[in-house]
């Protein structure tokens, strides 16, 4: 396909959409046609799914109907929004794709890996990124400014469905992201984050620039 997929993966509380957005604007500013999205989300149907997927309230959420909603909200986004701005030819950027459910469904509710990776190809009809940054960092950080912002955005400090899992679904998750990585270095990027907003921006946009660079 003619244009650029990059995505975002990374814990709670890492920043990821914070840097998708970022990038995203200065991406603009240097001429490139950029197309923003996210999962769960990114289209009117894949919103309405993440509200449900994340309603605190539905704490009677099976693993399979929690799996099978993302894949819905991902095929929508591929469909609508992701394959036809790649074949616009544009930069399109997304904040969590199919690492994320290899990581928390796989690594973190235990689905079996083949599983996970054949039902992302069925939602993806094959998209994959050409680049993948990962923001990691301690898992206890992380939680803490993921329950800091839920604070501001909801007033209650608890965190959404997700995020409500005990510390270790987090641990293991957080070495899924980075076994993944590991696999293919190619497509990945890590990026530990140690710093503030800024200094990560810039290291984000280090790395894409050359990634766009060498592919010409
Ligand atoms: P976030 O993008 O705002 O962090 O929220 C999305 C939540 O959904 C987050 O807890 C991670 C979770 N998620 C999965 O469990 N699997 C997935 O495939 C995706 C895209 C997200």
């Amino acid at each position: 396909m003619k244009g650029t997929f990059i995505t975002f993966e990374g814990g709670e509380g890492s920043g990821k959409s914070t840097q998708a957005r970022l990038l995203a604007a200065h991406l603009k500013q240097q001429g490139y046609e950029v197309l923003a999205t996210r999962e769960p989300g990114g289209t009117e149907i894949g919103d309405a799914i993440r509200s449900v997927l994340l309603n605190p309230e539905f704490s009677a959420m099976g693993n399979v109907t929690e799996l099978l909603l993302l894949a819905a909200s991902r095929a929508q986004n591929v469909f609508e929004r992701i394959k036809p701005g790649l074949e616009r030819g544009e930069v399109v950027i997304c904040d969590r794709f199919i690492d994320s459910t290899l990581a928390y469904q796989g690594y973190g509710r235990d689905f079996d890996l083949k599983l996970l990776e054949a039902l992302n190809r069925l939602a993806t009809g094959g998209v994959t990124p050409d680049l993948t940054i990962l923001l990691d960092l301690p898992v206890e950080v992380g939680l803490g400014r993921a329950k800091a912002l839920d604070k501001l955005e909801s007033g209650t400090g608890k965190g959404d469905r997700i995020e409500q899992e005990d510390i270790e679904f987090h641990r293991r998750l957080r070495k899924g992201f980075l076994e993944l990585a590991s696999r293919e270095p190619d497509r990945f990027r890590i990026l530990e984050i140690t710093e503030g907003i800024e200094a990560t921006r810039e290291r984000v946009v280090e790395v894409v620039e050359k990634f766009l660079r060498n592919r010409g």
